[in-house]
């Protein structure tokens, strides 16, 4: 087992499941403690037990990002456990597809009180509990952020946001030795996107991505651990495409 981020602790948002499970898994692999926050309890367990199994460090953390004082909560219990924190990675999201038309106040101010109030305070969480230690903050961004998408408007005005915050905090936190990037995943059948796309829309996804497949949620974690890692210490401001090539595909 490879210990290259034994010194690290992260907060994964998220992490109960999909993206942030396996970024969580494979962090901890790593020889990082890793905080498995989620909303849901049973996931966030179920995270942190397979990792604990697997020998690494977990503290499974139930938490609902879009609440400012939970996430500091969860920052604090995880601080406390294994000491100052080094990185978020700022996973968690709540989506809706539809047409413009048909967007709904209700569910829009949700999809921004998790996919984009939740990188506020993640981040602001990160601030508060890393004591003096450099540190490293990903967010996940999407393609949709380059690319306009079939109904997607909500999500992909949150992930603009999203990848804009990120250069804007590379420059605001980088003399605090704070590197900020993103991570941009092409299509991943994990069980949230599972629910909102079907399988004609990833047959049309898989014909779209130059390597002709979608992703596998350890390719994103992958991704992910490299801009944590000592490998990526002069990156920041970043948007690290792991997408099989669509966003470099016109035509
Ligand atoms: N899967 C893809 O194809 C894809 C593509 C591009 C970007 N992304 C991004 O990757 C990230 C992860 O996506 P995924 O497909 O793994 O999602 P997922 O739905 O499979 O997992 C998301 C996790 O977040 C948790 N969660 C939801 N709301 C929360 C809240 N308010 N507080 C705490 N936890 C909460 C869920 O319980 C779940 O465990 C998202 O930011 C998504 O936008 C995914």
């Amino acid at each position: 087992m490879s210990q290259v981020l034994s010194d690290q602790v992260v907060l994964v948002t998220g992490a109960g499941r999909g993206i942030g499970g396996a970024t969580a898994r494979l962090l901890a692999q790593r020889g990082a403690a890793v905080g498995v926050l989620d909303i849901a309890a049973d996931l966030a367990a179920e995270t942190a037990e397979a990792i604990a199994k697997a020998g690494g460090k977990a503290l499974p953390i139930v938490a609902d990002v879009s609440n400012r004082d939970a996430v500091f909560d969860a920052a604090a219990k995880l601080s406390a456990k294994f000491g100052n924190l080094t990185a978020i990675v700022n996973d968690a999201i709540f989506i809706k597809y539809g047409p413009i038309e048909g967007v709904e106040e209700a569910t829009l101010d949700r999809m921004l009180a998790v996919g984009l109030k939740g990188v506020f305070w993640g981040v602001q969480a990160l601030l508060a509990h890393r004591g003096d230690r450099p540190a490293c903050i990903v967010n996940l961004a999407s393609p949709v952020a380059d690319l306009g998408a079939g109904n997607t408007a909500s999500y992909t005005a949150i992930k603009g946001a999203v990848v804009a915050l990120t250069r804007q905090l590379a420059v605001e936190l980088g003399a605090r030795g704070i590197r900020v990037n993103a991570v941009a995943p092409g299509a991943v059948p994990t069980p949230g996107a599972r629910a909102i796309v079907d399988e004609a829309g990833y047959a049309k996804r898989r014909a779209q991505t130059p390597l002709g497949r979608l992703g596998e949620e350890s390719e994103i974690a992958a991704a992910i651990a490299f801009l944590i890692g000592p490998d990526a210490s002069f990156v920041t401001g970043e948007i690290l495409h792991a997408d099989g090539g669509i966003t470099a595909k016109s035509l």
